[in-house]
């Protein structure tokens, strides 16, 4: 090869000439390396949603500009709680539209399901709002929301504002959000795909859709379902093998009761292995005769619920059984535990103060009803346990807590 300048004579590998520098037009230069995009862009799958004013001209001319101001901030900051509280991020606000996506920085598996209770949550939240709205200005606001889902190119820098997630499928989340009326909330076939059985909506028919040669496929949400692993997966299935773990449940259980003791069992292991569906295997064969109480709750990581809502659950599930025995004349020390438990834990989950008072009330509440019948407290996904439901399970089991009481927390590792 010779240097297209100076006519040096040069290797076939050269990418410049070594005598003058110029570039040569070797096979590097013939044929340029693709552009990769930035390292830091990905493709993701997310969920994205859209939610307008509706009529929001019309309130401009019934508002000062300050009061609009103050309400549409308002409307923002409501509306950005509930996308926060299910672990959405509130990406852009465009004139009155918020843009808010699930799945960034952070792909969840219910993302989907995220992004529809946040809707759902949007349209309560809205309703409080309006109460307040009407009685202070006489004015009530309208959204309408589009929720889709699919593969975007989403970049990892949280700090830029603008662009993080874009593509098509934000368009059609967007375009969906136009069709939908006052009120309504319009979600994709991927969003209904992945949110899974629990989600009732009904097809509103194809849509044209701005930019879209082909109708678009749309559905009307109009609930979401418990989100209990029971109905999001199937436990019909007859359940098979997994004999030495309910020997293990089993023994730790016959463990707890002959050492006087509370008990704690971590059941651990990868998503889907079976967690979920062992232990409540085990709790319908082994209480079926009467052999313990048990109550159950599950941690969450995401949506409206007190800290300690998990361990409310466990322990009101629990009380039923029990219930004439607690509230038996003259057992003072229960009926106190249980007046202080009802004005926090019990009534939403909440953590009463001080803490030192809920855990000796708790363990007065369990001591009593494990004196009829040893009693198991289940929690699942603890993994998602909040930590102060940690400090409180730690406190049950430890050497002064209530006998004859296993605690089994599930979870991923
Ligand atoms: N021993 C078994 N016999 C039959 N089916 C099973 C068995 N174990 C699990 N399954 C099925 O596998 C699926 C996943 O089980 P499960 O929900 O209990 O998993 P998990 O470990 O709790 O998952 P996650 O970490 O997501 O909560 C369910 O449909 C369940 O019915
Ligand atoms: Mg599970």
């Amino acid at each position: 090869m010779t240097c297209p300048s100076c006519r040096q004579e040069l290797p076939s590998t050269a990418r410049f000439c070594s005598s003058c520098g110029t570039p040569c037009a070797g096979p590097a230069a013939a044929a340029p390396a693709p552009v990769a995009p930035p390292a830091e862009d990905e493709r993701k799958p997310v969920t994205v949603l859209f939610c307008d004013l509706v009529g929001s001209t019309a309130l401009s001319g019934v508002l000062d500009p300050e009061t609009l101001r103050a309400v549409t901030l308002r409307y923002f900051e409501a509306m950005s709680a509930q996308i926060v509280a299910r672990g959405g991020t509130p990406e852009k606000f465009i004139g009155d539209a918020v843009m808010a996506v699930f799945g960034v920085p952070v792909v969840r598996e219910d993302d989907a399901r995220r992004a529809l209770a946040a809707a759902l949550g949007m349209r309560r939240a809205l309703d409080a709002l309006n109460e307040e709205l009407y009685a202070s200005l006489g004015i009530r606001l309208t959204t309408r929301v589009g929720v889709n889902t699919g593969q975007v190119v989403a970049g990892s820098d949280a700090t830029a504002r603008q662009a993080l997630v874009s593509g098509e499928v934000v368009n059609i989340a967007a375009r969906l959000e136009q069709n939908a009326g006052p009120g309504e909330i319009l979600i994709g076939p991927q969003t209904l795909l992945a949110a899974g059985p629990t989600v009732t909506a009904e097809p509103t028919g194809p849509l044209q859709l701005k930019g879209k040669r082909d109708g678009v496929e749309a559905y009307r949400l109009l609930a979401l379902g418990a989100d209990d692993p029971e109905l999001l997966r199937r436990f019909d299935a007859p359940f098979v093998g997994r004999t030495t773990e309910l020997d293990a449940l089993g023994r730790s259980l016959d463990e707890t009761v002959r050492e006087g003791l509370p008990g704690l069992l971590r059941v651990t292991g990868e998503a889907g292995i079976g967690k979920t569906r062992l232990v409540r295997e085990w709790l319908t064969r082994r209480s079926g005769a009467g052999a313990f109480a048990y109550g159950a709750g599950r941690c969450r990581t995401y949506g409206d619920h007190g800290t300690l809502a998990p361990l409310a659950d466990a322990v009101r599930s629990l009380l039923p059984h029990t219930h004439a025995h607690l509230t038996a004349p003259g057992d003072e020390a229960t009926d106190d535990a249980m007046a202080l438990l009802s004005g926090g834990l019990l009534r939403d989950g909440t953590p009463n103060a001080p803490f030192e008072d809920m855990c000796a009330a708790l363990t007065v509440v369990l001591k009593r009803t494990a004196r009829d019948r040893p009693v198991v407290l289940v929690f699942d996904d603890w993994h998602a346990a909040a930590p102060l439901l940690a400090r409180t399970v730690d406190r049950l089991t430890g050497d002064a807590g209530p006998a004859r009481v296993l605690v089994i927390c599930a979870g991923r590792p």
